[in-house]
């Protein structure tokens, strides 16, 4: 049984595939007459969203539940939780404090598990990204794309989708808020090409994209304070946007703070393709949904 957890449980066809797929507007209702189950732990505005429309386009039916409503390990364990839900359910989708839920949750192997965001990984989020990226260059391969920020959930999948398609990936973060060894290690392994530096000037410059993100993710907000600190040299401005090529696109998973890790000129400016990156995450939300129920069960 195949899951998505992290962008690279897809081989780099797969991807190719899903994002193919993302690309038909229209599909067959592949979903008729089944459910798919979303639990949310943490609140979300796009997530929630995308993934019901996509069930919905796909003929399906989604239920959003709340981590509360189910309590996981609290009323019953996770596992007792996804063996119920899969007596019902297709699919389960998951948005979790600790990545672990998820692993626990797929390890039961009785549905197909979505991670719509984990502490360590937002693979939904980077199948859009990547598709947003593809409407925009046309291809994927070849190209340079800059993070700037905290090295966090958003980042890490997008490193390892970037390395999947043939993307150079430059990540500036503070000292201690970039990603570890073990993600350049896996990213090393898909053969992608990633830079690791303190110095926003250099991940941009020339880059094809720029992307950043929340300086505090859900669930970090003990630490808010000394994150914000570290990562007010990072933020997103004008003159850091001249540094990247001058076709360069901007790039923000949202929720957005104006006046933290982006100026309000840039994301509401014409680099600016936050509001097309959020559309796809319905369409790649519904390509996934397809490829995992039919091809990938073939496979
Ligand atoms: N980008 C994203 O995942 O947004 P939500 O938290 O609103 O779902
Ligand atoms: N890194 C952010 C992404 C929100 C979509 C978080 O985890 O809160």
């Amino acid at each position: 049984m195949r899951h998505l957890l992290e962008m690279d449980d897809l081989r780099p066809e797969e991807l190719a595939r899903v994002l193919d797929l993302a690309g038909i507007a229209s599909p067959e209702r592949v979903l008729a007459g089944s459910g798919v189950a979303l639990v949310f732990e943490k609140p979300s505005a796009r997530t929630r969203h995308s993934l019901e429309m996509a069930v919905v386009q796909l003929g399906g039916h989604p239920s959003y539940i709340t981590g509360a409503e189910v309590g996981m390990d609290q009323r019953e364990s996770v596992e007792d939780v996804t063996r119920t839900l899969s007596c019902y359910y297709a699919m389960i989708g998951a948005r979790v404090f600790d990545h672990q839920t998820v692993q626990r949750m797929a390890a039961v192997g009785a549905a197909p598990v979505l991670n719509l965001l984990s502490n360590r990984s937002h693979p939904m989020q980077a199948l859009a990204d990547l598709l947003t990226l593809k409407q925009e260059w046309g291809h994927l391969g070849g190209q340079t794309l800059a993070y700037v920020g905290d090295g966090n959930n958003v980042c890490r999948s997008l490193a390892l989708g970037a390395a999947m398609c043939g993307i150079e990936m430059r990540v500036a973060s503070p000292a201690g808020y970039g990603l570890g060894d073990e993600d350049a290690a896996r990213v090393a392994a898909l053969g992608g090409k990633l830079v690791r530096t303190e110095d926003p000037d250099e991940a941009v410059a020339g880059a094809d994209a720029v992307y950043t993100d929340v300086w505090v993710s859900m669930g970090e907000e003990q630490v808010a304070e000394q994150k914000r600190a570290a990562l007010i040299p990072f933020g997103v401005t004008s003159a850091l946007m001249k540094r990247a090529a001058t076709h360069s696109v901007f790039l923000h998973c949202l929720p957005a703070h104006r006046g933290e890790e982006v100026a309000a000129e840039v994301i509401d400016g014409t680099h600016s393709r936050v509001w097309r990156q959020a559309e796809n995450r319905m369409h790649a939300a519904r390509g996934l949904l397809c490829w995992l129920w039919t091809e990938a069960k073939q496979s």
